[in-house]
């Protein structure tokens, strides 16, 4: 790969099309380095606002031409936001010396899209995660959730947008989830095998880190909100809120993380000749017993990214650019010493399917909010633009608001207000985010 410096004005396809790529799009945009940002032919009114929309979509069944019109374009980076081309292998299709991709290849990128293959890897280096079973036959998965006495989390090994997994209470519920997986086939492929593995109890932090393949740099501490409903209650779903930093974890704690999980995960794929190149997430669950990790993401994770985003402060596109070239030891950006608290303002249905082409009021554009930040920040999700003008829903997770505070507080507090003003038919968000913490430090007061 080229040991260049970065070139004075780079052209960058950004994949994806949602929250996450909107927070990613609004920091490369004010990169001196940037040229023209081009984005997904289906990217949302947000990402439009900042970005050029590609003329097909990107998809690998048209690799000849993509790679015709990259060429044409003069595309010099490419960053994929989520799991499916990466697990497609769209790294591995587009990889070319001139032209650096951030992201995974599909075989590293197997530690996201392939659940049973990170448990094997969690094993064999003995990182910390709840015990369990990868089960590929519904006879073999109802007979350990049966014999079982303690309550158990059903997981389905493929991608399901966060939602494929059953945090289950007792026996019956762990059946029912092991049947909707292997007999309904709820999630198709994705659950043709699935790990079953004890509950655990904590709260939960999401741990992000840049990683080229041999330096891992963590970046700030998530806290990110699962389940549909407040009190952490209802479905899952791919994140309802999040804030940045958590105070639960401190610098010691960060450095354990980092020798426990990402450097054996790192090394335990080299080791399968395997390298890992993008952003790597873990998801930890904080039990009395220690961080234990819950998942692992070869991406960006959303909401997360809006939070980080809100706060992050250097040159985006230099950074990732850099990680992607092997680099990363000459990165330098930093976080906003404010925190950070997104609400996810989402359509009725969510997580199942939601309605779309209601009229959203109530949005503000980024570019209004300046390169300070000042909030509310509003990251698109699943919007869209009428052809007569106006933005509609088109899906379920809608718009983010993200605010930045004097420490949570005030941050939720402003973000929450703030999601109340995205008015459609249908909204909801939980009013909730970061209660946990709060509730903590109000008893411990
Ligand atoms: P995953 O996609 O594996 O991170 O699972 C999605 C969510 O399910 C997590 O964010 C947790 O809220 C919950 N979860 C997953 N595994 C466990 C576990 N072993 N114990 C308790 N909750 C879990
Ligand atoms: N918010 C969790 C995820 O991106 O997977």
């Amino acid at each position: 790969m080229t040991a260049e410096p970065i070139p004075e004005k780079l052209n960058v396809l950004l994949i994806g099309t949602g929250g996450r790529e909107h927070a990613l799009a609004w920091r490369l945009s004010q990169s001196p380095h940037l040229g023209k940002l081009w984005v997904d032919s289906s990217a949302n009114a947000g990402l439009l606002e900042i970005g050029s929309a590609c003329p097909e979509e990107f998809s690998l069944k048209r690799k000849y031409y993509l790679e015709r019109w990259l060429v044409q374009e003069k595309i010099g980076f490419v960053i994929i936001g989520p799991e499916g081309p990466l697990s497609e292998g769209m790294v591995d299709a587009l990889a070319s010396p001139d032209r650096p991709i951030f992201g995974p290849t599909r075989a590293a990128a197997r530690l996201e899209w392939d659940k049973a293959y990170a448990k094997s890897i969690m094993r064999q280096t003995s990182i910390p995660t709840a015990e369990g079973r990868v089960c590929t036959t519904l006879n073999a998965a109802l007979t350990y959730v049966t014999e079982r006495d303690e309550p158990c989390v059903v997981k389905a090994t493929g991608l399901c947008a966060g939602k494929g997994v059953s945090v289950c209470k007792n026996k019956e519920e762990a059946i029912a989830a092991v049947k909707r997986c292997m007999e309904v086939r709820e999630f198709g492929a994705a659950g043709d095998a699935v790990v079953i593995e004890e509950r655990l109890e904590g709260q939960e932090v999401s741990v992000l880190a840049l990683v080229d393949g041999r330096t891992i740099t963590l970046l700030d501490t998530v806290q990110d909100h699962k389940q549909v409903g407040e009190g952490d209650t209802g479905p899952n779903t791919g994140g309802m809120g999040a804030f940045c930093p958590t105070p639960l974890l401190n610098d010691d704690d960060l450095q354990a993380i980092a020798r426990d999980v990402f450097v054996p995960a790192i090394d335990g794929l080299r080791r399968q000749g395997i390298e890992f190149r993008g952003v790597l997430f873990a998801g930890l669950m904080l039990t009395p017993a220690g961080p234990k990790v819950l998942e692992f993401n070869c991406r960006f994770g959303d909401p997360e990214t809006q939070v980080l985003m809100a706060r992050f402060q250097g040159d985006l596109l230099k950074t990732l650019w850099l990680t992607a070239t092997g680099r990363l030891d000459e990165v330098e950006f930093s976080f906003d010493p404010r925190t950070a608290c997104c609400v996810v303002v989402c359509s009725e249905g969510y997580p199942g399917s939601s309605p779309k082409g209601r009229p959203i009021r109530g949005l503000v554009p980024i570019d209004r909010i300046g390169i300070t930040g000042d909030f509310p920040m509003m990251f698109h999700g699943a919007t869209k633009n009428e052809k007569g003008g106006g933005t509609v829903t088109n899906g379920g997770r809608v718009v983010g608001v993200t605010c930045l505070g004097q420490g949570l507080a005030e941050a939720a507090k402003s973000a929450t207000a703030s999601a109340a003003s995205i008015e459609f038919n249908g909204a909801f968000h939980r009013r909730d985010i970061g209660y946990r913490v709060l509730r903590q430090r109000q008893n411990s007061s």
